[in-house]
C-alpha cells in the first residue's frame, strides 16, 4: 500500500504532520484506501465488530467501576449495579448483551471468509491475526462470565479450569496453578477480574489493529474473489476499486444504526433472551455445595462443549476440541483452490461448506442441550437418549473434520471444478 503525504489545511495539524503523519496514516487508510466496488452485505461485520469491541471496552469501564472483585461481594455488587447504580442495568445488559452479539457478529465475519476465500494467499496472515483474535475473544468472554459469580460462573469454571487437569504429568499441577485454589475461589475470582479487563483487552485491540493493517497491505478481498490490483488504470488506482471513505464508511455508519436498533431491541425487551445470553442459574449466588442441573456454557461455546461431552475419555474430548479450533489455522494451506469465492467453485466446495455449517450449528445445539429436550419427543419414551445423542454429536463430528479433509483432498488431488473468472468485478 502507497502511503503518500496528505498536508492538512489546518494549521496544528499542519504542523503535527511535520512531526508525526498522522492525517496522512489516517487517510491512507480510509479515503485514500481503494476496496472493491462490489462488497456486499457480508463485509459490514468488520466493522460491526469493531463497534461491538468499542461497546465492551466502554460499558466494561463503568461496570469496573462499581464491581468488587471478590468471591465474598462481587454477586452483590453485581445486583447493586443492576438495581441502585443509576442506568447500572442498562450498562450491564449492554455488557451481557454486548458480548452475545460480539460472537454472533464474528461468526458471521468468518463465515464470510469460508464463503469467499478470504483467508487464502495473500490474506493468510489476516485469517491467522483473525483467529487469534477468536481464541483471545473466546478466553474473555470465559472469564468475564465468571466474574459476576453466580452458579454458572463458578461450576463452569469448575469444569473449564479442570480440563487441564486431563493433560498427562502435568495436568493437576496446572489445573492448580489456573485455578490458583482447590476449587474456584477468590484468587480464581481475582486473576480473572485482572486478565478480564486488563490484559486481554490489550492484546485484542492489538491484534484488531494489526489484522487490519495486515488486510490494508494485501487490500480486501471481495464476493468475486479476484483481485482489483490486476486491474489498475494509469493513475496506477485499481479501476475496479472506491474509496472506502465515504463510500463503505457510510454504509458501515448505517449498519451501525441497524445493528443498534436490533441490540437496543433486546436489551430493553428481552435481555436475557430466554437463558441464550444470559443463563438463568446465573442469577443465583455462587454455591460450591450445590450443582446446577445442567452445567452448560454460553450459546457460543456449546459446539466445543459438545466435542466433550460426546467422547467419553476427557483428554480425547480436550484433545478434539483442541484439534477443531486449530485445524482451522491451517485452512489456508489445506485448501489448496485456485478459485476464492464460492461463486466460481466446485460443487463438492459448497456441498462440503453446507455440511460444515450444518455440523457446527447442531454440535451447538447438542452442547446446550436442545437435542436431548427434543429426541424424546421423537424417539419416545423408554429409549437412551444419552446414548442417541452421544452418537448424534460423533456424527456431527465427522461433518466438522470431513469439511477440512475433503477439501484439502479435494483440491490437491485435481478434483475440483471451477468455473470461469470473470476479467473485471462483476
Ligand atoms: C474483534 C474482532 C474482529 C474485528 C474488529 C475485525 C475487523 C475486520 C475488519 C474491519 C475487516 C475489513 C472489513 C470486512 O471485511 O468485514 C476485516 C476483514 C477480515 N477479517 Fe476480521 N475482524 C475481527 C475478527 C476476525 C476473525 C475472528 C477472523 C477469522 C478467524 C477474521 C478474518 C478476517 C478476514 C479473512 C478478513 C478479510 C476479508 C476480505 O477481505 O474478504 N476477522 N476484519
Amino acid at each position: 500500500m502507497k502511503v503518500v503525504r496528505v498536508y492538512p489545511k489546518n494549521r496544528l495539524l499542519a504542523w503535527i504532520e511535520d512531526r508525526l503523519p498522522v492525517t496522512s496514516f489516517l487517510a491512507a487508510h480510509t479515503s485514500r484506501y481503494y476496496a472493491p466496488k462490489n462488497l456486499n452485505i457480508w463485509y459490514l461485520f468488520g466493522a460491526l465488530a469493531g463497534l461491538t469491541l468499542v461497546n465492551q471496552l466502554v460499558t466494561g469501564i463503568f461496570l469496573a467501576m462499581h464491581f468488587k472483585p471478590s468471591s465474598q461481594e462481587a454477586f452483590a455488587s453485581v445486583e447493586y449495579i443492576m438495581r441502585d447504580v443509576e442506568w447500572g442495568w442498562l450498562i450491564r445488559y449492554m455488557h451481557s448483551t454486548g458480548a452475545s452479539l460480539f460472537f454472533v457478529v464474528v461468526y458471521l465475519h468468518m463465515f464470510r471468509s469460508l464463503l469467499y476465500g478470504s483467508f487464502k494467499r495473500p490474506r493468510e496472515l489476516v485469517w491467522i491475526l483473525g483467529m487469534m483474535i477468536y481464541l483471545v475473544l473466546m478466553a474473555e468472554a470465559f472469564m468475564g462470565y465468571v466474574l459476576p459469580w453466580g452458579q454458572m460462573s463458578f461450576w463452569g469454571a469448575k469444569v473449564i479450569i479442570s480440563l487441564f487437569g486431563a493433560i498427562p504429568v502435568v495436568g493437576e499441577s496446572l489445573r492448580h496453578w489456573v485455578m490458583g485454589d482447590y476449587v474456584p475461589a477468590d484468587a480464581t475470582l481475582n486473576r480473572f477480574f485482572s486478565l478480564h479487563v486488563v490484559a486481554l483487552p490489550i492484546i485484542l485491540l492489538l491484534l484488531v489493529t494489526v489484522h487490519i493493517l495486515a488486510l490494508h497491505e494485501v487490500s480486501s478481498n471481495n464476493p468475486d474473489g479476484i483481485e482489483i490490483h490486476d486491474n489498475e488504470g494509469p493513475d496506477g488506482l485499481p479501476l475496479d476499486g472506491i474509496p472506502f471513505h465515504p463510500y463503505y464508511s457510510v454504509e458501515d455508519v448505517l449498519s451501525a444504526v441497524v445493528f443498534v436498533l436490533v441490540a437496543a431491541f433486546l436489551i430493553f425487551f428481552v435481555p436475557t433472551v430466554g437463558g441464550l445470553f444470559l443463563e438463568h442459574d446465573n442469577f443465583t449466588e455462587a454455591n460450591p455445595l450445590v450443582t446446577p442441573e445442567h452445567i452448560k456454557p454460553v450459546w457460543y461455546f456449546t459446539p466445543y462443549y459438545a466435542m466433550l461431552r460426546v467422547i467419553p475419555h476427557k483428554l480425547s474430548g480436550v484433545i478434539v476440541m483442541a484439534l477443531a479450533i486449530g485445524v482451522l489455522f491451517l485452512l489456508p494451506w489445506l485448501d489448496r483452490g485456485k478459485v476464492r469465492s464460492i461463486r466460481y467453485r466446485g460443487l463438492g466446495y459448497k456441498i462440503a461448506l453446507a455440511v460444515f455449517t450444518v455440523s457446527f450449528v447442531l454440535l451447538g445445539a447438542v452442547g446446550i442441550g436442545a437435542m436431548a429436550q427434543l429426541l424424546p419427543q421423537i424417539v419416545g419414551e423408554g429409549v437412551d437418549i444419552n446414548f442417541i445423542e452421544n452418537w448424534i454429536g460423533r456424527v456431527l463430528l465427522v461433518g466438522y473434520f470431513g469439511f477440512f479433509a475433503f477439501t484439502w483432498v479435494y483440491t490437491r488431488f485435481g478434483f475440483e471444478r471451477t468455473r470461469p473468472l470473470p476479467e473485471r468485478l462483476t
